[in-house]
């Protein structure tokens, strides 16, 4: 597989979920010593929010897990990211239709980040925070945390192959 392996998350606003999985994603990726051969990125599905930074309550959850914001702008996906990735990861269902419209002929690269979750998690998406408390904030950074281990693992059994 060719380097570096191109990973873009999206979300509905970016400014949530999608940014925090690519800086928990991001930070896997160094701890496996994989950060020089997989590039992650991510956008959203709706333009409200382009160049906007990621909302305040997300940083702060970022920040409580240990996690620092590295300057991410928001961006809205675009028809070209189905060629520049490799793995195209939406958050929950809505996400993951909305990629698939946008992004015709792109499908066997896009994968619903819940196909991560760590056996036994009951949640079947990655929550959308936005209308709720500072508590919904944590559970995301907690989920993404926990679906790292499987997707480290995939990637670098892609980078092999
Ligand atoms: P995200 O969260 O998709 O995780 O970035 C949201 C951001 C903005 C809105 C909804 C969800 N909004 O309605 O503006």
């Amino acid at each position: 597989m060719k380097s570096p392996y191109k990973i873009l998350f999206v979300c509905l606003g970016n400014i949530c979920r999608s940014p925090a999985a690519e800086i928990v994603c991001r930070a896997a990726m160094k701890d496996a010593g994989m950060e020089e051969q997989v590039l992650v990125d991510s956008c959203g599905t709706a333009s409200y929010h382009v160049g906007s930074r990621p909302d305040s309550r997300m940083l702060a959850a970022l920040k409580r897990a240990g996690y620092e914001y590295d300057g991410h702008r928001a961006r809205q996906l675009r028809g070209r990211d189905a060629q520049e990735y490799d793995l195209i990861i939406p958050q929950d269902r809505e996400n993951e239709r909305d990629v698939l419209t946008t992004l015709v002929g792109a499908e066997k690269k896009v994968v619903p980040m819940n196909r991560w979750f760590p056996e036994g998690e009951r949640a079947n998406e990655v929550p959308d925070p936005y209308y709720g408390g500072a508590e919904g904030f944590d559970e995301v950074v907690r989920l993404l945390k926990r679906s790292m281990p499987q997707l480290v693992a995939e990637v670098a059994k892609r980078l092999s192959e």
